[in-house]
Order: structure tokens, then C-alpha cells, then sequence
């Protein structure tokens, strides 16, 4: 009598294959179930994750989770102008979505442990680990608690006719979502390794985009994105348009020293067009709709709010209160933004809300809606303190 089932994250790489045969032989359970979920990746992607998952697991759950990502996690990043290091994130939204589907799989199948693929370097398995123990699972990860290499994980798969990508086919280790693409490993570990071009799939290199320039309009309602040059979409296709829009001028590309979690500091590669455009035009109508006050208290939340975000912590209590902050802050970011896409480059020309809080009328050199003449009282007081200072200084000297 083994252990009963195990509900392992799949996502039909090498790692999380070769986890369903070593859960039945090194750790004891009877069944294996994986799960993949769809956040964006590819199609093939998914497949293959769909058929290995059939062919090597007891039972397999592909869940499309595309339009819940997008509503429950890049909505929110977008209206916390959510990034970390000066990148947009994307993995790190994605994992505890995956981590709960997983977990209510786990739950329906009256398992009370689960797997994941994760190694112990990287952020992941603190995502993972996380959401599985808030939801009082058992954590097993394989990879991690092994310490094993790739040299031996490549023997055991084929000892146990599991597929093996081919080196050169996979010299990256590549994770995507609707919201961002990251590359890493292999010689790109080297930080001085200068990115080859076939590592991107969602952008052409700014040097070879088109010579003119294109202006996309995004409609916002209450910091949600809905209109795309004036067509209303859902949300997992508005984004997933942008991206080919921008993507096609060189949009989004990152290559960066990233602090993981842990302290190490790691190589990183992105690309995220869609989420570069969206970034920059939901940050600009910020500035047409909130007060000086708000743009700079809420500047601290985003903060605070996209360290928790990448660090997984999304079930942290204060994760909810600056949740509640930032949707409570959005009630006025409405209107249009209208972007200018350019070899890599991309600049907000124009934007409108009739929630703006721009007067024309007050601060135009051309009108005498305010009087001047107001402002002479404001300015005999301006500084009053630095100056009184200065004459303390003068006097004592
Ligand atoms: N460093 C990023 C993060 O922790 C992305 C890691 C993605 N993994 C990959 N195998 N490319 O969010």
C-alpha cells in the first residue's frame, strides 16, 4: 500500500516529466496527476504538455485559465503599475494562479499533497510552495530535494521512455505567458554574453522595425484597459493584439541583472510589448486624473505592491489592503491614451478623460481666469523657513 495521489504543476519540460515516475518510485505514491494550465503560452506548448501529461500520468487536467489571468492578475498589476527591477513581471503573476488550479485539483481529488518541478534556486519554488501551504497541502518537489542534474535526469528519462528535447534544440530555458516572455540559461548566463536574436519570439530588434512610426489608442475605465484603436475586447485579446502591434516595432525588450528572492542575482532576458504600451499609457492618464497627493502616496503602494507580487505573496493580509487602496484609487483613471510606437520606442502623444483634473482655462499663458496678482502673497511666504535659516546663519557669523 503506497501513498495514495500526488497533483503535480506540469508543464511537459523535462523536469516535470521525469518528477511523475520518480513520485511512484522514490517517494512511494500509487498515482500521479498533473496538471497544466493556460496563461498565454504557445498552443504547441500546451499540446505537448497535454499529450505527455496523458501518456505519462494516471489521469491529466489541462485548464484554461488565459481570461482569469488576465482579469485577476494582469489587471491588477496594470492598475499598480506593477514592476520589479524596471521589468513588468510575468512569471511571477502567473505561478499562484497555477499553484491554486493545482491545489483545486488536489482538493477535488482528495489528494493532500502536491508537486512541482521548481529547483532550489530560483523564485519559483517559493511561489509554488506558498500557495500550496496556505491551502495546507504537502510540498513535495522533487528536483529540489534530490539536488539532481540534468545529466542524470536526461538517463533516468530515457531509462524511462520519456521524451528528451534535443540540446540544441533548447539551448534557453524559456517561460511565457500572455503578459511577458522570459529566456534564460545556457550562455546566456554570462552576462556579458550579448543576447543572440533568435532567443525573441514577440518582437523584431528595434533596428530592424518599420521606419514609421504607428500610433495605437487604448481606452481606459477605472484603470482596466477595454478599447484597443477603438475596438472593445475582453482582455486576454486585447492584449494578445498589442503585442503583435508592438511587438513588430521592437517593443518591450529587457536584458537585465535580476535580485531573485534568495540573494542571487541572476541573467534575464524579456520581452513584453503589450505590457510596456499598457504600462506607460495607464501611468500617463494617472497623472491627467489624480491629485499631486495621490500620484505620490500611491507611487509607495505600487512599491510595496509589486516587491509582494514578485515575491509570491499574494495571500499576504497586506497584499489585500493594498489591493483595496489601489482599486479604491482607480475610480477615476478613465479616458483615452494615445501612443506613438517607434524602433523600440514607445511615447505617449496625446490623452483626454472627463474625469481630467487639467484645467486649460487655469493654466493657459493666454486666459486671466485667475488672477496673477493671487500669487505674490503665496510667494512672500514660499521657503520662509530655509530663508530664516540663512539669516540665522548670517547673524550668528
Ligand atoms: N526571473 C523571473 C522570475 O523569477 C523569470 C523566471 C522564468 N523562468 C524561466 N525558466 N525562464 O519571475
Amino acid at each position: 500500500m503506497g501513498k495514495g495521489t500526488i497533483v503535480m504543476a506540469y508543464s511537459g519540460g523535462l523536469d516535470t516529466s521525469i518528477c511523475i515516475p520518480l513520485l511512484k518510485e522514490r517517494y512511494g505514491y500509487d498515482r500521479v496527476i498533473t496538471v497544466a494550465v493556460h496563461v498565454g503560452q504557445r498552443d504547441e506548448e500546451i499540446q505537448t504538455a497535454t499529450k505527455k501529461g496523458q501518456k505519462l500520468a494516471d489521469k491529466h487536467y489541462t485548464i484554461d485559465a488565459r481570461e482569469r489571468f488576465v482579469h485577476e492578475y494582469i489587471f491588477p498589476a496594470i492598475r499598480a503599475n506593477g514592476s520589479y527591477e524596471g521589468y513588468p513581471m510575468g512569471t511571477a503573476l502567473a505561478r499562484p494562479l497555477i499553484a491554486g488550479e493545482v491545489a483545486k485539483i488536489a482538493a477535488l481529488e482528495g489528494s493532500s499533497a502536491v508537486a512541482h518541478g521548481c529547483t532550489g534556486k530560483g523564485n519559483d519554488q517559493l511561489r509554488f510552495d506558498f500557495v500550496f501551504r496556505m491551502a495546507g497541502l504537502e510540498v513535495i518537489a522533487p528536483i529540489r530535494e534530490l539536488n539532481l542534474t540534468r545529466e542524470w535526469e536526461i538517463e533516468y528519462a530515457k531509462e524511462h521512455n520519456i521524451p528528451v528535447p534535443v540540446a540544441k534544440d533548447r539551448p534557453w530555458s524559456v517561460d511565457e505567458n500572455i503578459w511577458s516572455r522570459s529566456i534564460e540559461g545556457g550562455r546566456l548566463e554570462d552576462p556579458s554574453y550579448y543576447p543572440p536574436d533568435e532567443i525573441y519570439a514577440w518582437s523584431v530588434s528595434p533596428e530592424k522595425a518599420p521606419d514609421t512610426p504607428e500610433i495605437v489608442t487604448i481606452d481606459f475605465i477605472k484603470g482596466i484597459p477595454h478599447r484597443l484603436n477603438g475596438v472593445e475586447y475582453a482582455g486576454y485579446d486585447l492584449i494578445r493584439e498589442l503585442n503583435g502591434i508592438a511587438g513588430k516595432h521592437g517593443i518591450g525588450r529587457n536584458n537585465m541583472i535580476e535580485d531573485r528572492i534568495l540573494g542571487l542575482k541572476a541573467r534575464e532576458i524579456y520581452e513584453h510589448p503589450a505590457a510596456t504600451v499598457l504600462l506607460a499609457a495607464h501611468a500617463d492618464l494617472e497623472h491627467l486624473t489624480l491629485t499631486r497627493q495621490e500620484l505620490a502616496f500611491k507611487r509607495m503602494v505600487d512599491d510595496k505592491w509589486s516587491e509582494l507580487a514578485y515575491m509570491g505573496l499574494v495571500h499576504e493580509p497586506l497584499f489585500h489592503d493594498l489591493n483595496a487602496f489601489i482599486t479604491s484609487s482607480q475610480g477615476r483613471v478613465s479616458g483615452r491614451v494615445d501612443v506613438m510606437l517607434y524602433k523600440g520606442c514607445c511615447r505617449v502623444l496625446g490623452r483626454s478623460s472627463q474625469e481630467g483634473i487639467y484645467s486649460g482655462d487655469l493654466v493657459s499663458f493666454d486666459t486671466t481666469t485667475i488672477d496673477q496678482c493671487h500669487a505674490i502673497g503665496v510667494s512672500a511666504y514660499y521657503g520662509i523657513q530655509a530663508r530664516l535659516v540663512e539669516q540665522g546663519k548670517k547673524k550668528r557669523e
